[in-house]
């Protein structure tokens, strides 16, 4: 097997072509991470578009890390959420969207997450998961509960002060450009 990689170069991707190119076929998978760590550039709609539909074509996996999907910027009433891939693909299509309670809810450590998939990898998934991070303590998975059902207020407050960083910072740093 052979991993290849395509850096982010500042905050937004404008590597569509490169990206395109790469995913030549006999590639099995692509792993995305949008918003990206570190850079915070962001995949755009008609990116993710592309992407899938070039995936799609070729039967290629899209391994979607959305660890930041909710700590963006742009969007009203601190409910904005970054684009993802799940909002384009469709039942049968190669997409597992990977996500975690630790950025979003403040709750680094805590072990908590979810992946979205097809129905038909959920027990193969299950397996890994079972002889790998065995397992989620009940007291977490009831803050997880509490955290998507009370957790809002967290979020808006983490993008606020996370805004007024980016704010406050980037007037000292021209050749600073910030993203979504
Ligand atoms: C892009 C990205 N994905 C996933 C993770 C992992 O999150 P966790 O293992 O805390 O659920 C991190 C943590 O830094 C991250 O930056």
């Amino acid at each position: 097997m052979q991993l290849g990689g395509i850096g982010s170069h500042g905050t937004r991707f404008g590597q569509e072509d490169e990206l395109l190119a790469a995913l030549a076929p006999g590639t099995r998978a692509v792993y995305v991470n949008s918003p990206n760590n570190p850079t915070g550039w962001t995949l755009d709609r008609s990116d993710q578009r592309a992407i899938l539909e070039h995936c799609r074509r070729l039967g290629i996996w899209i391994l979607a890390d959305d660890a930041y999907e909710r700590l963006y910027y742009e969007g009203a009433d601190g409910v904005a959420v970054a684009p993802s891939f799940l909002d384009l693909a469709d039942a049968g299509d190669r997409v597992i969207s990977i996500n975690t309670f630790s950025k979003s809810w403040l709750m680094t450590g805590w072990r908590l997450g979810w992946i979205a998939m097809p129905a038909e990898l959920i027990r193969d998934v299950g397996t890994l998961i079972e002889y790998n991070t065995c397992c989620a303590p009940g007291f977490v998975q009831k803050a997880g509960i509490a955290a998507i059902t009370q957790g809002e207020p967290v979020i808006a407050h983490t993008v606020a002060r996370f805004r007024a960083a980016r704010d406050h910072s980037e007037p000292d740093h021209p050749g600073v450009r910030s993203g979504p």
